[in-house]
């Protein structure tokens, strides 16, 4: 089969970007992206991207200029694309068996079977979304089921970008998975699509597997790294009970080449779409195969992370006398990391949540997230204010909370932000990204995680439980 046109179902955080880089990478093949929202695909058509991502518009616009188009109409997209990603949505499932931990698979089924009626010629179908183990065979299935030869090929091409990078993840990724079937057809389409992204990936950075194995290892990959977060946060807790500090634990550990110095810093913990997500997925497989022992290790890794939620809230309320009831509360940061506009499952959804039902009163500030985390908290604004400049919401503030490592932050004036706030004034830094003693010079009391606070008059809260 000769690939002329790659399509897409999806224009999200995944499909909108990856398909963007290929477009731009791959001059000779058109690229036709199909989405049922129709405001996301205005804005991908109008090259006013429904996301933010450093670099994308750029990419984005030379794209739409040449090779790429978006359209809400996926029968066609099906139609013109000899091989179809499908970069749908995968959410944690919300109701019957499994509900709360396995992949809702819903989207995912929906386009295989669109696949399925509307394809007049054999496809390739690219698993793209991140799904759980065996998803392609049972796509497989659902695609070939019935009598006649095979038409479609399933391949698994897990996506690793992370938000705030992802262009340049796509454009030099550490590895490319592809996984396929070890028939001839399917070696056939495995080197199809190994010679889209040769066009600009090293070849030994593409690596060919088992379907299954491409799969797990997706699955594996974010686990792995929101254990390392997890763990690194459960070691603050007991630098903060001991009075040892976490910047300077992780630093040395870090420079252990076997542990490496990356996804190393305390904080409030992992958000985004995927970790949480992808873990309880993981257990969920790993409960289904009778591996309760690895389903209960996996687990811990989520609860360690609500954990450290709950744990910042409790130390906010023990710092500010214990009653937060009509405090004005200044959240610096809504989106789960720096240099995205994406809420989806941030930390400060949490937080900003405990804090309404202590009955604070909250100001919420972010430089990209600030539309996201109003339709998050869409069923309680009546005690939450939005505003772009953090002076603003700061003014007449009790405390601040750093939910968001936006560079930003560090350079603020932090003595004006000081001058309009209440007194005593607290920073809790969620992110341990400020210098802590010059702001307690300015005057704040300065809670960090993993570290001991500096608190005029002396830490109440500080209780070092091994001494
Ligand atoms: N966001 C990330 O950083 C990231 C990274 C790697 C992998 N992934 C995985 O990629 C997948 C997509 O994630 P995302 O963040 O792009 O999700 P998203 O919600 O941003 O995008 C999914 C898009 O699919 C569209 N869609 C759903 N069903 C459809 C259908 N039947 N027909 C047409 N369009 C349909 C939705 O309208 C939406 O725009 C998920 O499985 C996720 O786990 C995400």
């Amino acid at each position: 089969m000769s690939i002329r046109t790659v399509a897409c179902i999806g224009a999200g955080y995944v499909g909108g970007p990856t398909m963007a880089v290929m477009a731009e990478r791959c001059p000779d093949l058109e690229f036709v992206v199909a989405d049922r929202d129709e405001s996301r695909v205005r804005a991908w058509q109008a090259g006013t991207p429904p996301i933010y991502e450093p670099g994308l518009e750029e990419i984005l616009r030379v794209a739409l200029r040449r090779n790429l188009q978006f359209t809400t109409d996926v029968v066609s997209a099906v139609r013109q694309g000899q091989i179809i990603f499908v970069s749908v949505n995968t959410p944690t499932k919300t109701f019957g068996e499994g509900a709360g931990m396995a992949a809702d698979l819903q989207h995912w089924e929906a386009c295989a079977r669109a696949i399925r009626a509307f394809a007049d010629g054999p496809r390739i179908v690219v698993e793209k979304s991140t799904v759980p183990v065996r998803t392609a065979e049972a796509m497989d299935r659902i695609l070939n089921d019935g009598p006649g030869p095979r038409k479609f090929e399933v391949l698994s091409n897990p996506e690793f970008l992370a938000e705030g990078t992802a262009i340049q993840d796509l454009l030099e990724p550490d590895r490319v998975l592809i996984g396929g079937p070890d028939t001839a057809q399917g070696r056939e389409a495995v080197e199809q699509l190994v010679s889209i992204y040769a066009r600009w990936v090293p070849r030994d950075r593409i690596l060919t597997m088992s379907v299954w194995s491409a799969e797990l290892a997706k699955l594996t990959a974010n686990a792995f790294l929101a254990q390392r977060i997890s763990s690194i946060n459960s070691i603050a807790e007991l630098c903060e009970a001991t009075g040892a500090r976490i910047g300077e634990v992780a630093r040395a550990i870090g420079l252990d080449r076997r542990i490496g110095p990356r996804f190393l810093e305390a904080g409030i913990g992992f958000g985004g779409s995927c970790f949480r997500k992808d873990l309880l997925n993981l257990a969920y497989l790993c409960r289904v195969a009778g591996l309760d022992e690895v389903a209960e290790y996996w687990t811990a890794v989520v609860r360690m992370n609500e954990r450290q939620q709950t744990r910042f809230v409790a130390g906010m309320l023990r710092r500010m006398f214990n009653t937060l009831a009509d405090k004005r509360i200044a959240l610096f940061g809504f989106a789960f990391k720096p240099d995205t506009g994406d809420t989806r499952d941030s930390p400060a959804i949490a937080i900003a949540r405990a804090l309404l039902a202590e009955r604070a009163r909250l100001a919420i500030t972010d430089p990209r997230a600030l539309e996201n985390a109003r339709r998050e908290l869409a069923d309680v604004t009546d005690r939450i204010e939005f505003w772009a400049d953090p002076y603003a919401a700061a003014r007449g503030a009790h405390a601040i909370a750093v939910l968001t490592a936006w560079r930003e932050y560090r350079d603020l004036d932090w003595s004006e932000l000081y001058r309009h706030m209440e007194r005593p004034a607290f920073v809790f830094d969620g992110r341990n990204v400020l210098d802590v003693d010059a702001l307690h010079e300015i005057g704040f009391n300065v809670v960090p995680i993993g570290a001991p606070a500096r608190i005029h008059g002396g830490d109440p809260a500080a209780h070092l439980a091994l001494t």
